[in-house]
């Protein structure tokens, strides 16, 4: 991407291929500065646009965030509005600058609770960013890992019921083609903002290995600073992944 910035030294940070963020504690920033919750989602939004851009300078080729949760239908009517107000603006907004800066858009979480028309411009995006060969920014909108995990389970099923497929050669791999991030390699290290410190019903197959990050920041403050302290603990981790070093 282009830039008048400075770029911080980064010579000593090991620079994980593919980082995943929970975004937490827009609601909270926002009730401090005794502003309504979607103040947040709106200053989130545009911390995320900048977060693509720090991502894309330091090196990373995956960025997959959570921006809404299955669960999260469960939130008041009207800040549920107003968060798909934001995906309508931003998934359009999107395009132009995914195609400028070459990043590639992938939307994960199941679409068909998603209105038309954010549905429309989900499928849109991702047709026109495709074949671009920069980052991979992965957003998770109406997405649960068990729902993932649930629809990808059905879809194996048939496909063992249609002969498709054997029992016999289901394995790790064939469950990874399953789920909704088919072909993109498992995140390296997972950061959650605003203090919480679980899941949340993400990612739950695809972080078996990942380096946990948590901050206290919130997730409207998270900033280039923020992302390269993660990245800093992420280099003094040893990844063993069960062997002996
Ligand atoms: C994250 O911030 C955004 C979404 C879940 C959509 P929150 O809205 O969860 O903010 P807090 O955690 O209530 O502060
Ligand atoms: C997780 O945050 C979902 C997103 C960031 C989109 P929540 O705020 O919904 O998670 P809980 O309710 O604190 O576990
Ligand atoms: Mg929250």
């Amino acid at each position: 991407m282009e830039t008048d910035r400075e770029l911080p030294d980064i010579s000593s940070l090991k620079i994980p291929r593919h980082v995943a963020i929970i975004m937490d504690g827009n609601g909270r920033w926002a009730k401090m500065r005794h502003k309504p919750r979607t103040y947040g989602h709106a200053k989130g939004a545009e911390v995320l646009e900048e977060t693509l851009e720090n991502c894309d300078h330091l090196g990373i080729r995956y960025l997959t965030v959570y921006a809404f949760s299955t669960e999260n239908w469960a939130r008041p009517l009207e800040e549920v509005k107003v968060i798909m107000n934001l995906f309508r603006k931003y998934l359009i907004s999107s395009v132009e600058k995914c195609m400028k800066n070459n990043v590639r858009c992938i939307v994960i979480g199941e679409r068909s609770r998603l209105s038309p028309d954010i549905a429309e411009a989900v499928c849109h995006l991702e047709e026109a960013t495709k074949d671009n060969t920069g980052i991979t920014f992965i957003i998770a909108i109406n997405y649960g890992s068990r729902d993932e995990i649930v629809r990808g389970v059905k879809r194996l099923a048939g496909d063992v019921a249609a002969n498709l497929l054997s029992p016999d050669d289901v394995n790790e791999g064939v469950i990874q083609n399953y789920l909704d991030t088919a072909d993109i390699p498992d995140p390296d290290l997972l950061i959650r903002t605003s203090g919480e410190e679980r899941l949340s019903n993400f990612l739950l197959w695809q972080l078996a290995y990942a380096e946990f990050y948590f901050t206290d920041v919130p997730w409207p403050d998270f900033s280039m600073e923020e992302l390269i302290k993660a990245i800093r603990v992420y280099t003094s981790r040893d990844r063993r992944f069960g062997k002996v070093k």
